[in-house]
């Protein structure tokens, strides 16, 4: 089994990583950030699991952009988990509807609410999706292991901002108090950040993940919109550290 991965604050990376633990059977773990430039990718096996966060409804742009450069086997066996705050919208259909285009077939879905790295949840709720992160992991493995095939039936919802292109849909910037430590440049899964004159400059292929903002040591990241998140209270999954998200762009 492959697990493809997309992750920014650790919500889905730990959900991946969880995952591998507790499947009886052998299972890779291949960050998409790692694969942003292979033109044609090449699974070494038909069971094929995504796992992305939501953003806007829908998958981040370079997930999507992975998917339609994959190779898939025959009978490919194809899986979806995605990790979201509180609203996952029509996630699941537009993973259906772009795998159809694909020729190939969504055969189980599912959504693990976690933590919120944009909108926040109160705290007493993030804090109970992380006590239960394992425990509604577990539930799901066993439809994995069984390759159970779900009915996932529903309108394909209009296509998403983020099919456009990348953006940066949040304004995202530095502002003076950059020390031009480079952290976020090592975290950016598109390479979108600079350093000029020690100062950190957002390039236009932003996926608005939201890397940059959580992982910088001195908060100097905002966003311009939503006012309410401009600067809101840095979050990453407590089992996750800087390391693990700099290592996935290169894994
Ligand atoms: C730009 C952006 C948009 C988001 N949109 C949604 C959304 O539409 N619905 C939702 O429930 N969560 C949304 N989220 C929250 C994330 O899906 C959630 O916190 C996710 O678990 C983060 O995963 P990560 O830690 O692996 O990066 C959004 C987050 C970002 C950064
Ligand atoms: S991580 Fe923060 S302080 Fe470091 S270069 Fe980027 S914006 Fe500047
Ligand atoms: S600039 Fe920041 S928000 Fe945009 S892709 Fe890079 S790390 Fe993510």
């Amino acid at each position: 089994m492959i697990l493809y991965y997309f992750s920014a604050t650790g919500n889905t990376l730990t959900t991946a990583k969880y995952m591998k633990e507790m499947l009886e059977e052998n299972c890779s773990i291949v960050s998409v950030s790692a694969l942003k430039d292979v033109p044609v990718i090449d699974p070494e096996d038909n069971v094929i699991g995504f796992l992305f966060p939501i953003y806007h409804a829908d998958m981040p742009w370079l997930f999507r952009d992975t998917i339609k450069r994959i190779r898939f086997p025959e009978d490919s066996y194809i899986f979806s988990i995605a990790t979201f705050r509180g609203s996952p919208g029509a996630c699941t259909l537009r993973m259906k509807a772009l795998l159809e285009s694909l020729g190939q077939k969504l055969s189980y879905a599912c959504k693990i609410r976690m933590p919120g790295n944009s909108v926040m949840n109160p705290p007493e709720v993030d804090a109970e999706l992380l006590r239960d992160q394992k425990d509604n992991i577990r539930k799901i493995i066993p439809d994995i292991e069984n390759r159970v095939v779900q009915e996932i039936e529903g309108e394909t919802p209009e296509p998403s901002i983020l099919e456009a292109g990348p953006a940066n849909l949040r304004g995202i910037k530095a502002d003076e108090t950059c020390i031009g430590c480079g952290t976020c440049v090592r975290v950016c899964p598109m390479n979108n950040i600079e350093l000029k004159d020690g100062h950190a400059e957002i390039g236009n292929q932003c996926l608005t993940c939201l890397a940059c903002f959580h992982w910088c040591p001195v908060e100097a990241i905002f966003m311009e919109t939503p006012k309410a998140s401009s600067r809101r209270p840095k979050y990453h999954h407590p089992d996750v550290k800087l390391p693990d998200i700099i290592k996935a762009k290169t894994l």
